[in-house]
């Protein structure tokens, strides 16, 4: 077994990437609680849906542990049922903002006073997670399935009050879609997606002194989102404290207000393997309820997808406006599931000349931005760089909708993107080099579960590396 601090073995590639991956999860781990936090310097807490991605490939190696990391990112749910895109950890103070700055607590009735958390939350992909973690289990023996099902029945009904936070809060009534009221919601942070919606929000005169620490953490400031950027997400927590954090409060007045296509998509998903959990659990009538709220997010995915390509849209509810960008969010229909004509269409899309086929790549994955695109920028966060928790998301909803050919594309690319040491966030297109924190837990977590999972055959000489 693997254990911190000790290098393992060069055996072979996928044999060396697996040790590997485990080995940077299990020195991303707290000693005291085997919680993972998203990545050792640049985000040293819990993320919501870093922590879903973490789940799924911790569940590879052994499923209770990915059921403690999920347990500790839930005791920061809130009581109207949000779950918070960050559960901050006491004990580590490197990271702005903090608890202090978002003051959820004194502000929000429905904020827990412990854990501390933000005040906004992100994709809700913890019911696949939880899916993917009793399939895991079942692999891992009766004893393991077993205490899964136990752990899933205590954990069933808090994926229900997530789920029925967003359809009550979240589900923007015209269109379908999942509402947002930050860019930091998206998971997607400066993606040219935002760009229109952002650019009409006034900083206002009251934006209490800040001091950025993330560009500390990364070789090059210019991965990171600019001043002015961050300026207006600081804006946008202040809009919602003033709020105190009460959604349809937030649903009137925030600047920012926009239908995300990506997460309603994400949100269809979960509905349907929460549907499937909820049979495994015998939750009467659960099933019915979610399977529609998987149809509604679908649906409204579909609705905003262009006729020709199947290329989605976002669209920002304070102006009606569709925004039509190319961004990895446009493959949405993929992974809210899409009649087959639609995925066909997406399928050669996604493996042609303005996406994974484009000449100049190092490999063939899509970035963040297509390359065609004006906004294409290759070295800057969510402007351009693969994702390998985004080509691995495609590659999930591919194996599952029927298109395994491409899926495997997806998943042999990633791994030859991954062999190196470093389980970067994120990656330049064209030359491959390394961005953004290195030893990142979710892209660890994808690798182990790309190598270990469900998508490959079981392989005697692939150890499953331990925390
Ligand atoms: N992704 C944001 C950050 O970079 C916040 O969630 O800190």
């Amino acid at each position: 077994m693997t254990t911190p601090g000790q290098e393992p073995e060069d055996t072979g590639s996928d044999v060396r990437t697996a040790a590997r991956a485990g080995h940077v999860l299990g020195t991303n781990a707290r000693s005291e609680d085997q919680v993972v936090t998203a990545a050792p310097d640049l985000y040293p807490h819990q993320w919501s849906w870093d922590t879903a991605f973490i789940a799924i490939g911790l569940a590879q190696m052994d499923a209770s542990l990915a059921q403690r990391n999920l347990d500790a990112l839930f005791t920061g749910q809130w009581a109207n049922g949000m779950v918070p895109h960050i559960v901050f950890d006491p004990h580590a103070r490197d990271y702005f903002p903090g608890p202090e700055r978002w003051g959820c607590a004194a502000l929000a009735a429905s904020a827990p006073d412990q854990p501390q958390t933000s005040g906004i939350c992100q994709p809700p992909l913890h019911a696949v997670a939880a899916k993917a973690v009793v399939e895991a289990a079942r692999q891992q023996g009766t004893a393991q399935e077993s205490s899964a099902r136990d752990w899933l029945k205590g954990f069933y009904p808090k994926l229900v009050a997530w789920h029925r936070f967003l359809v009550r809060e979240r589900v923007d009534p015209k269109s379908g879609l999942v509402m947002i009221f930050h860019g930091w919601e998206s998971g997607m942070d400066n993606s040219p997606r935002w760009d229109a919606p952002y650019s009409a929000v006034e900083v206002g005169a009251t934006l209490p002194p800040y001091q950025r620490r993330d560009t500390r953490h990364v070789a090059d400031p210019s991965m990171r989102p600019t001043d002015r950027e961050y300026d207006r997400y600081l804006w946008l927590v202040e809009e919602a404290k003033q709020a105190g954090y009460d959604q349809a409060v937030l649903a009137e007045s925030s600047s920012f207000r926009v239908g995300d296509v990506f997460f309603t998509a994400i949100f269809a998903a979960a509905n349907e393997d929460l549907a499937d959990l909820s049979e495994l659990v015998g939750a009467a009538g659960g099933a019915d309820e979610l399977r529609n709220w998987a149809r509604r997010a679908r649906e409204a995915v579909q609705q905003v997808a262009d006729p020709k390509t199947g290329l989605t849209a976002d669209l920002d509810l304070r102006t009606g406006q569709k925004l039509e960008t190319e961004t990895v969010a446009g493959f949405s229909p993929l992974i809210a599931g899409a009649p087959p004509e639609m995925r066909e269409s997406l399928v050669a899309e996604l493996f042609g000349p303005r996406w994974a086929g484009h000449p100049g790549l190092r490999w063939p994955l899509p970035p963040s931005t297509s390359p065609g695109s004006v906004d294409f920028r290759p070295r800057s966060y969510w402007r351009g760089p693969v994702w390998p928790c985004m080509s691995w998301l495609l590659s999930w909803a591919l194996r599952r909708s029927g298109e395994p050919d491409a899926a495997e594309a997806l998943r042999l690319a990633s791994l030859k993107q991954l062999e190196g040491v470093d389980f970067a966030e994120y990656y330049e297109p064209f030359t491959g080099t390394p961005l953004g924190s290195l030893r990142q837990s979710w892209t660890a977590a994808v690798a182990l579960e790309w190598l270990c999972g469900p998508a490959t055959s079981p392989r005697q000489d692939l150890e499953r590396p331990g925390l």
